[in-house]
């Protein structure tokens, strides 16, 4: 049975104190995990005086602050917390050309991430292909049409930027084990991100996910805890473990740096379109995470006046069996009421979004839209962005692709819009979901003859 290892001096408060040799404190079961000594009193105090550009932590309901440490609820009224900068700060240190003399990675923009100094924990995620989509463009009416294609990560989503951005955080921190709930991108991602830092490293993910997924996290040799339930009852397990471990969970504990990460996606569509914002995004949901933090991304660029104050519209797509913020959305609430996921798009499939509400309130400030697509249109999604632009993605990109198409045609995306669809990841993982809905090779033996006739019964069923 692998050991529990503990959180170094420095974030527990006590500063520069040599680390306990890790023998000497590894000898503990799983079973009798030692009490998390997390909350103000494990500040990490020297970090906040060396980072004017880092305030602190601010709680997102209530505004209540903290100083920087591994802690993601509001000790007042439980609300999220999240990391607070000084804008000025980092006004007079950024630019476009200092951005554009940066590495080709999200580290280009580290001055607007939670991470001190050189990341530690680095595969160089992002910096990924934004794609001009025409032929797609045309299918939909839509006029210039991009995709955000973030299957071209390491670990082929768009978990790597949140993954190196809370794991490179977690070893400022001083942890030494990484962990994460995950609906399985999540757990490739911290699984390699571990591996690539000499990290140990705990994932949990639903049993019941796609091979592609669990092979995606086996080969890192972390250990991959499969537990029999659906993604909330994972995730309200971790919470329970992380209270006791001194593990980073990178979507529990430290979620506040993790979610951060997902800026860099408004940042680099601005910076790839020529530092110009989209008139209109659509990004997949599943805690909702996501869809918060392009929208800070892109709010940010124009408090600092890297672009210019234009107006984003932001939309959100769900999967019809898993889509609980589509329907608060439909039903003009701003609560969302938890569902029970059943769906193909299983790494959307959250059904207690713990960033629904403030999805809602985006989605309408923005004048985006918010809509859902079902099992069959997600397939349909997948195979029309490989059919017109050559890009395999999975279950989530469907989901994306197909609420772009139903947006489209419902003219709540309007055709001289710039648009951008955040295709978040890679189609091998999700094979499953085509399987009989993509055609079938065609068997010959090795000579011309064998092709030829071939040839003449495929030409005459296509005539
Ligand atoms: C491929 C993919 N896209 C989108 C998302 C949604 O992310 P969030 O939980 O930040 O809404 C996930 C979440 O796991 C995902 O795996
Ligand atoms: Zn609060």
């Amino acid at each position: 049975m692998p050991h529990t290892s503990s959180l170094p001096q420095e974030a527990r408060g006590a500063q520069h104190e040599e680390r306990e040799p890790q023998e000497a404190r590894s000898a503990t079961p799983l079973l009798h995990l030692p009490t998390s000594t997390s909350g103000p009193s494990a500040t990490p105090k020297a970090e906040v005086s060396s980072m004017r550009r880092l305030k602190g932590l601010k709680c997102r309901v209530c505004s209540e602050t903290y100083e920087l440490c591994p802690k993601h609820v509001c000790e007042f009224c439980f609300g999220p917390l999240e990391v607070d900068y000084d804008y000025d700060v980092i006004a007079s240190v950024i630019s476009r050309e200092k951005i554009q003399r940066g590495p080709n990675s999200i580290w280009r923009y580290q001055d607007l991430l939670p991470v001190e100094g050189t990341p530690r924990v680095n595969l160089e995620a992002g910096f990924t292909p934004l794609v001009r989509a025409d032929r797609l463009a045309k299918r939909l009416g839509i006029k210039e049409l991009y995709i955000k294609n973030d299957t071209a990560n390491p670990t082929w989503s768009f978990k790597d930027r949140v993954v190196s951005v809370a794991l490179s955080r977690a070893v400022e921190f001083g942890f030494d084990t990484a962990a994460c709930a995950s609906t399985g991108n999540l757990a490739n991602s911290v699984a390699a991100h571990a591996a690539h830092a000499g990290l140990k490293c705990f994932v949990f993910i639903p049993a019941d996910l796609e091979v592609g997924k669990v092979m995606n996290s086996l080969i890192y040799a972390p250990h991959v805890v499969a537990v029999r339930g659906n993604y909330d009852e994972v995730n309200r397990l971790c919470s329970e473990i992380a209270d006791r471990t001194k593990w980073a969970f990178v979507n529990v504990n430290v979620r506040p740096y993790y979610s951060e990460g997902s800026k860099t996606l408004a940042y680099e569509v601005a910076e790839q379109l020529g530092w110009r914002a989209p008139d209109h995004v659509v990004v997949p949901i599943a805690s909702g995470s996501l869809l918060t933090k392009v929208h800070k991304g892109f709010g940010e660029l124009k408090k600092l006046k890297l672009i210019e104050d234009t107006h984003v519209r932001i939309s959100g797509a769900q999967a019809e069996g898993c889509s609980p913020v589509v329907q608060a959305y439909d039903q003009g609430l701003d609560f969302v009421t938890p569902v029970k996921p059943s769906t193909i798009a299983k790494s959307l499939a959250i059904g207690n979004p713990a960033d629904g509400p403030f999805v809602l309130d985006i989605i309408r400030e923005t004048k985006g839209a918010a809509a859902l697509v079902t099992d069959d249109e997600i397939v349909e999604g997948m195979k029309l962005l490989a059919e017109t632009e050559g890009i395999f993605t999975e279950t989530a990109g469907g989901v994306t692709i197909g609420v772009l198409k139903k947006l489209a045609e419902a003219g709540k995306i309007k055709p001289d819009e710039t648009t951008v669809a955040y295709i978040t990841g890679i189609g091998l993982k999700t094979q499953e979901a085509l399987a009989g809905r993509v055609g079938e090779p065609y068997q010959i033996d090795p000579n011309l003859n064998s092709f030829e006739s071939a040839l003449k019964d495929v030409l005459a069923a296509a005539s």
